[in-house]
């Protein structure tokens, strides 16, 4: 399966809008094919040479509906400047457990390998997440508690389950409350 920026589901198609299904277990192999493609996807995106060469947006994340697949899959590879795994996940019916009151958003703004148009604003999204999952990678349901960067991350691929742009969430007010992720 070829991904790229040109098979990549944009949001002016409604199928970006579609809810994903849970993944029967034990995970097939075509399933976990399809995941790994997207984990791979993820990692080279930020390798700037085949970035450029193969037309990858650069990407933390991807979830399986953005390539046309409506079930709960999602792979996050979170890099170092130096470009080293900080930490990746490929995760299988991910689901929030729990959540922070405490909110906070990207400085910078959130992106989206499904959103070509400029959106400003803030996406407030809970501080902190607990996530349980099953991760292929390690062959086990996880426990992921995670804050910062992590944590917008995971509540952003797991909007996608359920057809939510990070958009929909977008605010002009600036919440002094609220967390600033750099
Ligand atoms: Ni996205």
């Amino acid at each position: 399966m070829l991904i790229n920026n040109e098979t990549i589901i944009k949001d002016d198609d409604p199928l970006i809008r579609q809810r994903s299904a849970d993944v029967e277990m034990p995970v097939s192999d075509e399933n976990r094919a399809v995941l790994l493609e997207m984990l791979n996807y993820v990692d080279r995106s930020t390798i700037e040479e085949i970035a450029e060469k193969e037309d990858l947006r650069p990407a933390v994340g991807i979830s399986a509906i953005q390539i046309g697949i409506p079930l709960k899959m999602t792979a996050i590879i979170i890099k170092d400047e130096e470009g080293n795994k900080v930490c990746e996940y490929a995760l299988v019916n991910p689901r929030i457990v729990s959540e922070s009151v405490e909110k906070a958003y990207m400085d910078a703004g959130e992106g989206c390998l499904s959103v070509v148009g400029e959106h400003e604003g803030f996406v407030y999204r809970s501080a902190r997440v607990k996530v349980k999952a099953y991760d292929i990678l390690q062959e086990k349901d996880i426990v992921i508690k995670a804050e910062g960067y992590l944590a917008i991350v995971l509540q952003h691929e797991l909007d996608h389950f359920k057809g939510i742009l990070f958009y929909d969430r977008i605010t002009t007010y600036r919440d002094p409350q609220a967390i600033v992720i750099e």
